[in-house]
């Protein structure tokens, strides 16, 4: 909590305790707590909290909270200040922040690899030119190979998992990140909704999105994901993890 600015905030988690009792108590209101997303910024503290729990755990691991600003979706009935491009470049700037700075060195490659686009496959350049950061592939996709069971992805090609993907900043992230040569796995609770936001994208021209089912909140569900990406492609670069207001 040091890490609050908002002393209001301080107060109301001050006493987590008292606010779960009184939520199971169906007394919120009654008691006093402020009407509208108490549980909401308990869960978002929790994963604030987690996340630096995280990240010091892992220092091999860049783990990163990231506020895309109050976004135009579902979630705010589209009242939001931000159209969700907005705020999903604000999600993709950090998550490929990595692929930027590998990319990035030295500058004149830009040129050199458009120079030699298509002779050269996959290779992802970044522009330094653009605030977003943005990373271009420098040639197509259909040219990598997709073998039985497994696609192999070269090791400079990122390969992200984007939860709640279907629709909202989820799925302006898997279309930035895809628009920027990183191979998407969209994942969304229900099939029909995520199929159906991987063929919106691939109208878009973007064919390197896979959809898998994940329910965020049954553990059996994030093993079958695991395991599907390690026989997949082996390897995970990027989770934007980012489903629901109270998760
Ligand atoms: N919009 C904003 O202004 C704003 C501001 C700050 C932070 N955020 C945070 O950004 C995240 C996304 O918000 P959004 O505005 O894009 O919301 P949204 O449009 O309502 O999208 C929420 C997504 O989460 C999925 N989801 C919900 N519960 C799930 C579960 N149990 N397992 C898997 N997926 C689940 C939804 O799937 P279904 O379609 O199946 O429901 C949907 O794809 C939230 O964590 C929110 O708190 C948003």
């Amino acid at each position: 909590m040091q890490f609050f600015r908002s002393e209001e905030l301080k107060q109301e988690l001050d006493d987590v305790d008292s606010l779960t009792e009184d939520l199971e108590a169906g007394a919120v209101e009654a008691r006093g707590w402020p009407a509208e997303f108490s549980a909401y910024k308990v869960a978002k503290a929790a994963m604030n909290a987690y996340s630096r729990v995280l990240a010091r755990r892992h220092p091999a691991l860049r783990v990163n909270v990231v506020d895309p600003g109050y976004v135009r979706t579902n979630m705010t009935r589209n009242s939001g200040l931000l159209a969700p491009d907005e705020g999903g470049a604000r999600v993709v700037a950090v998550a490929a922040w990595r692929c930027y700075r590998k990319a990035a060195r030295p500058a004149r490659s830009l040129a050199a690899a458009r120079r030699r686009r298509p002779r050269s496959c996959d290779r992802r350049v970044a522009s330094t030119s653009t605030r977003a950061r943005r990373i271009q592939p420098c040639c197509s996709s259909s040219r990598r190979k997709i073998m039985e069971g497994a696609i192999s992805v070269p090791a400079n090609t990122r390969v992200a998992v984007v939860t709640g993907g279907n629709k909202g900043i989820g799925l302006e992230v898997c279309r930035q990140l895809a628009g920027n040569g990183v191979t998407v796995v969209l994942t969304a609770r229900d099939e029909a909704r995520g199929g159906a936001a991987v063929e919106k994208l691939g109208e878009l021209g973007l064919s390197d999105v896979i959809f898998h089912q994940l329910e965020i909140t049954d553990a059996s569900s994030i093993g079958r994901l695991a395991e599907f990406l390690k026989t997949r492609f082996g390897r995970l670069d990027i989770l934007v993890n980012k489903p629901s207001m109270s998760l």
